[in-house]
């Protein structure tokens, strides 16, 4: 028997409460609602682990795209944020680290990214968390794992009095391929621990406890997302990522378990109950808080990405693994980054030195994109590798190639800063890191007080996402039970957080 479900019925899908249905001339309840709060969606275990009321994450975004405001801003409302260090100085990691650490977010994380060009770099900031007292890192872009990394995670580790093994470090990975996600979460190679314990960064009776654990007890499988992905559809990955996870816990048995969670693709509420639907542990969300108030990005961009509608984003040659064809997403509306960086890539790909390029070209190139000639940029950019890893410089002093590279990279990574600084000049050079969700946000807010950038918070924006979600999780439980409810209870409408303030007590 199938009942309806009306839009003006005295029912609340956003209630604390279970209730039930009852329909007119029917004496006997038509069927339970069941209670799903926001904080009930998600794992438990991964909330307790990491100290938090929701399951939910905000992702690292380089250059300080995810502030620390804005991880204040998650920590402080029982969620979690990720300070976005890649690309920052460590000086400016440090200064966030100065803030964080003094401020009112009871949970944050810094980003510790996968440098396949500066292994140095990855050592540096990994040191600066250990001498730090940061506890616990958002690990992403790696293929095989590292030293820093596996020096990071054991550090401290040791035996307390019930005889568990504890970490003081927390590592979250992030992966989109089933091999990374099996390396992070299998305890660390036995050839990082012996270097670990010569280098007595452990002793032997620390390596043999870190041999028994995890490099990461939560991993988050991250779908078609912005900035690096691989552009995989999250109802593919999420359910491989989970059957993986099953496979190595039944195998290794970790008394603490194993977590996947969801990351890319998720800004809206019917995106995050699917999600949490299918199992995942936690949601991750990026490109929706870089359109937000407290990224460290500029207004300019703001107004971009609130304009950006799903398919107004586009695959870019990445600045980081520039000659190995790697590729970020893209906002493409407003801008010619993606056009401009791809053919940068062609000319790369074609040409062995800038010379060979036909003369139009490379007259092109230094007006458009340069704005200067080849050769002023290449004496800052030799400048810069000079002070910073002269083995570069003088490599491409011997190879007109990889000096070629090196000056498009210059491009590439200047791209990514003329937005921050809202540099109008450059704006069709924008390179503003950006997936589809952007969009479907924009959609499901448009004609909401949310479709205005300046009304746009993270937590607000977090609180609509779960509420959403929860009251998405109790129609499907309707569903379930033959009530077929009128289409607009569905409609996820957008509140303020004074109204969804007595759902997030
Ligand atoms: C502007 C921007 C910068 C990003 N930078 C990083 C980064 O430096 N390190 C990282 O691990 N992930 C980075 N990401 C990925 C996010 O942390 C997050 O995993 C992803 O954005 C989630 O997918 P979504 O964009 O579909 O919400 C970035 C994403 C964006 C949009």
């Amino acid at each position: 028997m199938s009942y309806l479900l009306d839009i003006g019925s005295a029912f609340s899908l956003h209630s604390r409460e279970s209730g039930l249905v009852f329909t007119p001339g029917l004496s006997s309840s038509a069927a339970v609602i069941p209670v799903c709060r926001p904080e009930n969606l998600g794992d438990s275990g991964f909330c307790r682990a990491h100290n938090l009321k929701y399951a939910y994450v905000g992702g690292s975004m380089a250059n300080g795209i995810s502030s620390t405001g804005l991880a204040e801003a998650l920590g402080g409302a029982g969620m979690l944020g990720f300070y976005g260090a890649a690309g920052q100085p460590l000086e400016e990691v440090e200064k966030a680290i100065d803030r964080l650490q003094s401020g009112k977010a009871l949970n944050y994380g810094f980003n510790l990214i996968h440098s396949p060009s500066d292994s140095e770099l990855e050592t540096a900031l990994a040191d600066l968390y250990l001498r730090r007292g940061v506890k616990l890192i958002e690990a992403s872009a790696f293929i095989n794992l590292t030293l820093p990394l596996v020096r990071f995670r054991t550090a401290g580790i040791r035996r307390n009095a019930a005889g568990e093994i504890e970490t003081p470090n927390r590592v979250i990975g992030k992966v989109s391929r089933t091999e990374v996600a099996t390396r992070f979460f299998s305890p660390p190679e036995d050839k990082f621990l012996k270097e670990l314990v010569s280098s007595r960064d452990l002793t032997p009776e620390q390596a043999e406890l870190a041999a028994a654990i995890p490099v990461a007890d939560d991993v988050t499988a991250e779908a078609d997302s912005g900035g690096h992905t691989d552009n995989r559809p999250l109802v593919n990955l999420l359910p491989t990522m989970i059957a993986l996870r099953d496979r190595i816990q039944a195998a290794r048995a970790y008394p603490s378990g194993l977590r996947v969670g969801a990351g890319g693709g998720i800004a809206t509420p019917e995106a995050a109950a699917a999600a949490f639907m299918m199992g995942a542990a936690y949601i991750v969300t990026g490109s929706v808080n870089q359109a937000c108030v407290e990224s460290g990005t500029s207004d300019i961009v703001r107004k971009l990405l609130a304009g950006a509608e799903q398919a107004d984003v586009a695959m870019a040659a990445a600045a980081d693994m520039f000659e190995m064809g790697v590729k970020v997403q893209i906002l493409k509306r407003g801008t010619m980054f993606a056009m401009r960086s791809n053919k940068l890539y062609e000319y790369y790909r074609a040409y062995n030195s800038f010379e060979e390029l036909p003369g139009e070209t490379r007259a092109a190139l230094e007006r458009d994109y340069f704005r200067a000639s080849f050769e002023e940029i290449w004496r800052g950019t030799r400048e810069y590798f000079m002070r910073k890893d002269p083995a570069k410089a003088g490599r491409a002093d011997k190879d007109p190639k990889f000096k070629m590279a090196l000056v498009f990279r210059w491009y590439l990574s200047q791209s990514s800063r003329w937005p921050l600084a809202g540099d109008e000049s450059r704006k069709l050079d924008y390179q503003i890191w950006c997936g589809p969700a952007m969009g479907a946000f924009n959609e499901w807010v448009k004609g909401s007080f949310l479709e205005q950038p300046e009304a746009r918070d993270a937590v607000t924006v977090a609180h609509n996402l779960l509420a959403g979600a929860a009251a998405l999780t109790r129609l499907h439980a309707l569903r379930c039970q033959g009530v077929s409810a009128d289409s607009r209870l569905a409609r996820q409408e957008p509140q303020t957080r004074e109204q969804l303030s007595r759902f997030f007590r």
